[in-house]
């Protein structure tokens, strides 16, 4: 593939412009950040979290929704924020302020460089497809469920910005990855001198993700790489892989590349698992929609 091949511009331009307008990427909003801070200290209640949400009425919305929707099957009607708060757990709270702000943060861009709906619909059910992982596999039951779906909703966060801020070069990438069916991130890397997961890192700093998140954003694709939370990379690596598997890409077929020896030494993941896994999956690609119109 040549360098000079989208746009007339080589990579290294490609990479400057789109490193300088990644400058302009908007902060999140205070009470997200704020919200982010609170759920990751000890000495928060969900009192402190619920008075947080209660400052912003549409998210209110959103998470009474949620907490008495059929995604959560919770037998009970919920009225309250703070009982939401404690049914659902910090880290669930997490996943719907941070993926609520996020799909309105880009939802207006006229020109997207892929289909949004499936962009999200990817996300939805790699997320559900971490939380099952995490139940299923007994060495990762440490970890909490909930860390991994928020992690599997953000994992490709970086094919949002991209779409962002570089939507016509990143419109030729993602159309030649698909009609050489090659991994978009190997593309990215060579048309645009950047992956969707290098930019796990920028968001990271920008937004003072936590650790978990930032993890799972920037090592998705390459566990091995991981220094730390090795059974998070490793859960939303082999998640992306089966959803991907299950037919739900950015287009038919869009493939990315399995770390299999690394999901069977770290999760003790084996071709059973795989199978099991998948048929779980057609359960959640119903439950995705749901979520998803909830949360926009
Ligand atoms: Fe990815
Ligand atoms: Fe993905």
């Amino acid at each position: 593939m040549s360098d000079s091949s989208i746009n007339g511009s080589t990579k290294n331009e490609r990479y400057r412009r789109f490193i300088e307008q990644i400058d302009n990427l908007p902060s999140l909003p205070s009470i997200v950040s704020r919200l982010i801070q609170v759920v990751n200290s000890p000495d928060t209640s969900a009192d402190d979290a619920a008075k947080l949400i209660q400052k912003d009425p549409a998210l209110t919305t959103k998470m009474l929704r949620l907490a008495n929707s059929a995604f959560y099957g919770i037998p009970r009607s919920i009225s309250s924020v703070s009982s939401a708060v404690v049914i659902l757990g910090f880290n669930t709270i997490r996943s719907l302020v941070l993926s609520a702000s996020v799909m309105k943060m880009f939802s207006g861009s006229k020109k997207p460089a892929f289909d949004k709906d499936r962009f999200w619909k990817h996300s939805i059910v790699c997320a559900l497809a971490a939380k099952t992982i995490v139940r299923q596999f007994i060495n990762v039951r440490m970890m909490d469920p909930e860390s991994a779906f928020c992690a599997g909703i953000l994992h490709d966060i970086g094919k949002l910005i991209f779409s962002e801020f570089a939507g016509d070069d990143y419109q030729e990438v993602c159309a030649f990855a698909r009609s050489n069916n090659l991994p978009l991130l190997e593309v990215e890397r060579r048309m645009l001198g950047i992956g969707h997961s290098d930019i796990g890192r920028i968001l990271a700093d920008k937004w003072a993700l936590p650790l978990d998140l930032e993890y799972a954003l920037v090592f998705h694709h390459e566990p091995k790489n991981a220094d730390n939370l090795l059974d998070l990379v490793t859960t939303v690596h082999i998640a992306d892989v089966l959803t991907h598997q299950a037919g739900l890409g950015l287009w038919d077929g869009e493939i990315t590349p399995p770390e299999w020896d690394q999901g069977s030494s770290v999760l003790r993941f084996g071709e059973n698992d795989r199978e099991h896994i998948l048929t779980l999956l057609s359960d959640s690609i119903e439950k995705s929609g749901e979520f998803i119109d909830i949360i926009k």
